[in-house]
C-alpha cells in the first residue's frame, strides 16, 4: 500500500470547486493527483487554485492511470452511470455525485460490481456527514431516543425560487409530458438516506406525491418554458421496526441552505437536529427527554469535526471534509466498514422510485418493489 492515496476528480464545476476538492485536500490520507473536465479551461483553473499537478480533458485517461485509487465523479447531467461503472470495471474506489442511476436495481447492479472487484463506493449523501447528524447517531445507536416511534425529515430551500432566474431546471422544455422526479431525487435523497439510518429499519410502504410549483421558467435564450418537474413532494412511510415518517422537499420554498432537519421522537427521547445556515451556524443538535421536555442544546463534541475546521465554515466545505476523508479512512483502514455506500444509495432510490410509482398510480406502494432485488 502506497502512503497516500491517490485520487482523480472528474468535473471541476461549481461543487467540486466548493466541497469535493477542498475535502480531499484537506484530508491527510490522500495525494490529489488529477482534475479532469471535457472544459480545459475549467479544469486548469481548479488545478491552480488548489495545486493540483495532473489536468486532463479525457477521463478515459484518469482511468486507465495505474496510478490512481479513487476516482471522484463531479459531473453535472446524467452520466453519472455510466462514468460510475466505466470506473469500477478501471478498478478504482469510486465517490459518485447522487443520483448513481436513476432506477434502483442499476445502483445494485454498480453495487455488486464494486463488491466483485473488492471496491468501496461512497456516494454524495452529503448530510449524514454534518458533524452533527454523525453525533446524533451515535447518541441514538446508545440508546438516547429508545425506541424510534417517528421521523421527521426535509430538506427545503430557495435554490430555484426565481423562475427567471439562471436554472438547470430551465434547460428542457417539458411540454405536456407528465411531472418528472426533480426535487425527490435532487434534494430528497440526502434526507431519506438519514431516515434510513438513524431509523435503523426499512421502509415496508408508501404514499406521496409530487407537485410542480413553478409552471414555467425561462431558459438560457430568455424563453419562457414549460417546466413540469417535481418542485415540491411529500411522502408518508411505515417501516419493519413500526415505526413511521414523514419527509418533504423543494427547492422553491423560502429559506437558506441547505435547509435541512432530521427529528426523531422515541420511547426514552428525542433529538432534532437542523442543518441550515442561520446567524454564522450551519447546525444545531437539539434533545429533549419525558423528564425534561423543553429541548436544549446539546455540545458537539471536537473529535466529530475535521482537521482544520474553524467556527463559521460553510456547510459544504465542512460536510465534505468529513465525507471524503472517512472514505479515505474506509479505504485505508480494509475493513468491512463503508457508510452510504452503493448498497445505501441503492435503497434510497428504491424510495425515490417507490414515491414515485406511488404518485403517478395515486395509492400506497408497498416495498421491497421487486422482491429479490437487493439485499
Ligand atoms: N451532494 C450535494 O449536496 C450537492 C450539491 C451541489 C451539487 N451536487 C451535484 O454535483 C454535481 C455537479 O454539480 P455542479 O453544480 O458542480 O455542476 P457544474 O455544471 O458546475 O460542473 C460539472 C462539470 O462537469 C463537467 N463534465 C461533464 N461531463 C464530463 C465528463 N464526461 N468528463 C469530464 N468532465 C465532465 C462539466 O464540463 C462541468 O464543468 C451534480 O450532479 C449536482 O447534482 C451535489
Amino acid at each position: 500500500m502506497k502512503d497516500k492515496l491517490r485520487v482523480g476528480v472528474i468535473g471541476a464545476g461549481r461543487w467540486a470547486g466548493m466541497a469535493h476538492i477542498p475535502g480531499w485536500k484537506r484530508s491527510p490520507l490522500v495525494d490529489l493527483a488529477v482534475i479532469c473536465d471535457i472544459d480545459r479551461d475549467k479544469a486548469e483553473a481548479r488545478a491552480k487554485e488548489f495545486n493540483v499537478p495532473g489536468v486532463e480533458t479525457d477521463y478515459q485517461k484518469v482511468l486507465s492511470s495505474g496510478d490512481i485509487d479513487v476516482v471522484d465523479i463531479v459531473t453535472s447531467g446524467d452520466n453519472h452511470e455510466p462514468l460510475t461503472f466505466a470506473a469500477l470495471e478501471a478498478g478504482k474506489h469510486v465517490l459518485v455525485e447522487k443520483p448513481v442511476c436513476h432506477d434502483y436495481k442499476d445502483v445494485w447492479r454498480a453495487h455488486a460490481l464494486a463488491t466483485s472487484k473488492k471496491l468501496k463506493t461512497k456516494v454524495g449523501l452529503t448530510f449524514r456527514y454534518a458533524p452533527a447528524m454523525q453525533y446524533m447517531y451515535d447518541l441514538i445507536q446508545d440508546g438516547f431516543v429508545g425506541q424510534p416511534y417517528i421521523f421527521n425529515g426535509w430538506e427545503q430551500n430557495s435554490q430555484w425560487i426565481d423562475p427567471a432566474g439562471p436554472s438547470r431546471f430551465a434547460r428542457q422544455d417539458t411540454g405536456n409530458a407528465p411531472i418528472k422526479v426533480g426535487s425527490l431525487e435532487g434534494y430528497g435523497a440526502p434526507t431519506i438516506d438519514i431516515s434510513l439510518w438513524v431509523v435503523r429499519s426499512r421502509l415496508t410502504s408508501v404514499v406521496g406525491m409530487l407537485k410542480n410549483f413553478v409552471p414555467k421558467r425561462k431558459n438560457p435564450d430568455g424563453n419562457w418554458v414549460r417546466t413540469n418537474v417535481d418542485d415540491g413532494d411529500i411522502y408518508i412511510g411505515e417501516y419493519a421496526n413500526g415505526a413511521i415518517c414523514s419527509m418533504q422537499s423543494s427547492y422553491v420554498t423560502v429559506g437558506n441552505y441547505p435547509g435541512i432537519e432530521a427529528r426523531v421522537y422515541g420511547s426514552k427521547g428525542a433529538l432534532i437536529c437542523r442543518l441550515v445556515e442561520e446567524f454564522g451556524e450551519c447546525q444545531v443538535l437539539r434533545s429533549a427527554t419525558p423528564e425534561a421536555v423543553e429541548f436544549v442544546p446539546v455540545e458537539v463534541p471536537a473529535s466529530y469535526f475535521p482537521v482544520g475546521y474553524a467556527k463559521g465554515e460553510s456547510w459544504r466545505s465542512l460536510f465534505y471534509a468529513n465525507l471524503v476523508h472517512n472514505f479515505a479512512k474506509e479505504i485505508t483502514d480494509g475493513g468491512e466498514a463503508n457508510q452510504g455506500n452503493f448498497a445505501q444509495s441503492a435503497r434510497v432510490q428504491e424510495i425515490i422510485n417507490a414515491v414515485e410509482r406511488s404518485h403517478r398510480e395515486r395509492r400506497w406502494v408497498d416495498l421491497p418493489l421487486d422482491p429479490g432485488v437487493g439485499d
